[in-house]
């Protein structure tokens, strides 16, 4: 039997899903021009421990697509709280090998730009690309990854959390 319809509009699924606080990535590659592409992506997380698989996920309406499909491998960099100009920076529309201008970074073991002053790294072989209804699922496999100790930029509810280490008090429950 197929899935309901859904009972709720697609504002609703964002906010609920906004719910979920996730890190922050740039994730990089060198396009077949030799130039460095690389985007703001949240969808990031683990999938397995052995083999190391990591995914995150890409509209098919973004421009890097072409050219993250075709890459054989890159990086997924893991933004620290004070990168939040980076995070911004690389979520505009525009040329994305313009976004590097500025930016310190180094090529990878194979290529891909690591972002200086990221908290952790990936360096990942393009593994497998799944399509699934408005997005395209990468799963990467980790070939080298490192971190510091950093405190990570967290993104939830729509927007940039920058005290992620501040306790706060909740509101009381309804
Ligand atoms: C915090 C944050 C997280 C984002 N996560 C994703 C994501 O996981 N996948 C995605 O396709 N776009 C994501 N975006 C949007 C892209 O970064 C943005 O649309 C970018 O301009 C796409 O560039 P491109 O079209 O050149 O690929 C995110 C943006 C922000 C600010």
């Amino acid at each position: 039997m197929p899935a309901a319809l859904p009972n709720f509009d697609s504002t609703a699924f964002r906010s609920a899903l906004g719910r979920f606080a996730t890190g922050v990535t740039v994730v990089t590659a060198i396009g077949p021009d030799g130039r460095p592409v690389g985007l703001t992506v949240s969808s990031f997380n683990s999938v397995s421990l052995t083999p190391p698989l990591v995914l995150w996920s890409l509209s098919l309406t973004s421009s890097s697509l072409p050219m993250l499909e075709a890459a054989r491998h890159y990086a997924v960099n893991v933004l620290a709280a004070d990168q939040l100009d980076i995070a911004k920076r690389f979520a505009v529309r525009g040329n994305p090998a313009d976004r590097f201008a500025q930016v310190s970074w180094r090529p990878g073991e194979n290529g891909a730009p690591l972002l200086h002053g990221c908290t952790a790294w990936f360096e990942c072989y393009n593994r497998s690309r799944y399509h699934e209804g408005d997005h395209c699922i990468f799963v990467g496999e980790v070939e080298r990854c490192g971190h510091t100790d950093a405190m990570p930029l967290v993104f939830h509810a729509g927007g940039f959390d920058l005290t992620p280490q501040r306790a706060r008090k909740a509101p009381p429950s309804p």
